[in-house]
């Protein structure tokens, strides 16, 4: 992996230089002044939950992985970064540990079984999951244009997509468990997915939530190898440059009420894959923006989910789901009045990616130049 990264650098470095000949590497220490925001906001964000812990198992996956992203940007900090700020980096980071040492795992409200399955997995495998570091690269996405319908249009649009939160719980948990089983065996199966749940990450198009879930399985289908024959990174490519046209559309839209958790994840998570156009200035300062004064995130998203599609429609479910729901409802809300920990979740994730990108020298200076 880290040959790869240097591998990468080298290429980026020459093709930089060669469109904007007058920066040098010294030119990101302007970055500076936006990271010190960041750790502020970040570190008001954790100290609510470290108060208020959450029983949000998204909330501590989201946790797990900035660590590791934080702890490889100070690892790999440039020596001209002012050492107050490393400082409260490295403090940020004693804040997650301190929290993550303080969860009750127990404690965890999950929405069904197959997600329990589907989280207790990703905790299992957090050292890896939270190493993974895929580098940031800028000029593949291309210039794609918001949508040109309306957001209600759009809404509408997306309850015609796959697939349900439901059924992408379902798969990802069939995705996992045939993942752990040829880690854990000694017989040579292949991690595997069935033809249902292929199709699900593979075929048709995605929109809003449907389209992360996808990219979340895609993802974890390419770490546990479970896609043979299938080019998972040109899948994760593929998924990421539809998601940037509608990351640009809510935008465009002014981020309609339930719709800001949606865009963070999108920033978060194909930011992750590597894809420098998700890191824009101007997107952070929104999400900095976006933070409520006690330090959490709120974002009234179960209208939206409804609108399109990706939790069913309000049918009567049985009473022991209803207990179910109302208790991830609670726990998703309860932590002081609107905050959200789903929201806060992305909001951690992906300030802590726009952390990363902002010093990692050599590309950190061209956000600002590439809208
Ligand atoms: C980091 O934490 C230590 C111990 O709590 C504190 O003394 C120090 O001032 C903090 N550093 C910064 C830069 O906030
Ligand atoms: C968290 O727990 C680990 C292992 O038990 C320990 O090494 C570490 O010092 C703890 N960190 C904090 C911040 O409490």
């Amino acid at each position: 992996m880290y040959a790869r990264y240097i591998a990468f650098l080298t290429t980026l470095v020459a093709a930089a230089f060669a469109i904007y000949p007058y920066f040098d590497t010294q030119d990101f220490i302007y970055n500076v002044p936006k990271v010190y925001r960041i750790s502020i906001t970040l570190d008001k964000l954790l100290e609510y939950y470290e108060k208020k812990p959450s029983k949000d198992p998204e909330w501590y996956i989201a946790l797990g992985i900035a660590r590791g992203q934080l702890e490889y940007t100070i690892n790999e900090m440039d020596k001209s970064v002012p050492p107050k700020l490393k400082e409260n980096l490295q403090n940020i980071t004693r804040k997650m540990d301190r929290i993550r040492n303080n969860t009750d795992v127990s404690a965890f409200v999950y929405r069904n079984k197959d997600y329990e399955y589907v989280s207790k997995t990703i905790f299992e495998n957090m050292d890896v999951l939270s190493s993974l570091m895929e580098p940031l690269t800028l000029g593949t996405m291309g210039t794609q244009k918001p949508y040109q319908f309306t957001f209600e249009q759009y809404v509408q649009e997306a309850r015609t997509k796959m697939p349900s939160r439901k059924a992408a719980d379902a798969c990802t948990m069939q995705l996992l468990i045939s993942a752990m089983e040829t880690q854990t065996t000694q017989a040579d199966g292949a991690c595997e997915l069935t033809p249902e749940c292929q199709a699900q990450l593979m075929k048709g198009s995605g929109l809003a939530f449907q389209q992360t879930s996808r990219l979340r399985a895609a993802i974890l289908a390419r770490l546990f190898d479970c896609m043979e024959g299938v080019d998972t990174s040109a899948h994760i490519y593929k998924l990421c440059i539809q998601i940037y046209k509608e990351t640009k559309s809510l935008e465009a839209w002014n981020h309609p009420p339930g719709t800001r958790t949606l865009f963070m994840q999108q920033i978060l998570y194909c930011a992750s894959q590597g894809y420098g156009e998700f890191i824009k200035p101007r997107w952070m300062n929104k999400i900095l923006a976006w933070q409520e004064p006690k330090g959490c995130y709120a974002d009234d998203r179960q209208p939206f989910l409804k609108l399109t599609g990706f939790v069913g429609p309000a049918s009567t479910p049985p009473p022991k789901d209803r207990e179910e729901e109302y208790r991830v409802k609670k726990v998703a809300t309860s932590e002081g009045g609107s905050c959200n920990s789903l929201t806060s979740a992305m909001a951690l994730g992906s300030l802590v990616m726009y952390v990363r990108a902002l010093l990692e020298t050599d590309q950190a200076f061209q956000y600002d130049v590439l809208i």
